[in-house]
């Protein structure tokens, strides 16, 4: 396993649309252990293949508190969504240290395939269902912050530009 980097919004390879995973093989597998990985190391609840510039339909999430449920959804489709909306404060590892309001649908249902290349569904409400939305969202080019206002969204922009030269200066 290895620990993959992470984009920062606003990189625009975040932006890329992913294609879908033609078959789980091997490959696929070792992109989800290292994705897992990088995701507990973060630490965070949900990470999409997209941030780790892996352009293909991959996400992987554990809302569990010990963090030991990982969940695997390949090729992941929204096939219902609740008409009830929640607000959820959202953060993201690729935006560090912001975090904000979101309204999305409360509860999805979500058809993907595991990791053996088998088909399933599963209902989604609470921390769950705001995660596979979001990370779903990334897996269409789509940030979090998108979601704010222009105001927002130029604030965190530059924020995390004059961070990223400062990482860039400290080497
Ligand atoms: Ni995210």
């Amino acid at each position: 396993m290895a620990l993959l980097n992470v984009l920062c919004y606003p990189d625009p390879r975040l932006h890329k649309v992913a294609k879908p995973v033609g078959q789980v093989d091997a490959r696929v597998k070792k992109i989800v252990a290292d994705m897992a990985e990088t995701m507990y190391e973060a630490p965070g609840v949900g990470l999409a293949a997209t941030q780790v510039d892996i352009h293909e339909r991959i996400v992987v999430i554990d809302v569990s508190d010990e963090q030991n449920e990982l969940r695997v959804f390949i090729n992941p489709e929204i096939i219902w969504s609740s008409p009830e909306k929640k607000s959820w404060r959202e953060g993201c590892l690729s935006v560090p240290d912001f975090y904000d309001e979101v309204e999305r649908p409360a509860q999805v249902k979500v058809r993907a395939l595991d990791l053996d290349g088998k088909e399933f569904e599963i209902d989604a409400d609470g921390l769950l269902a705001v995660c596979l939305q979001h990370e779903m969202d990334h897996l269409q080019g789509k940030v979090f912050v998108e979601y704010l206002s222009m105001l927002k969204r130029t604030r965190v922009s530059q924020k995390l530009k004059k961070r990223a030269k400062e990482l860039l200066g400290e080497r």
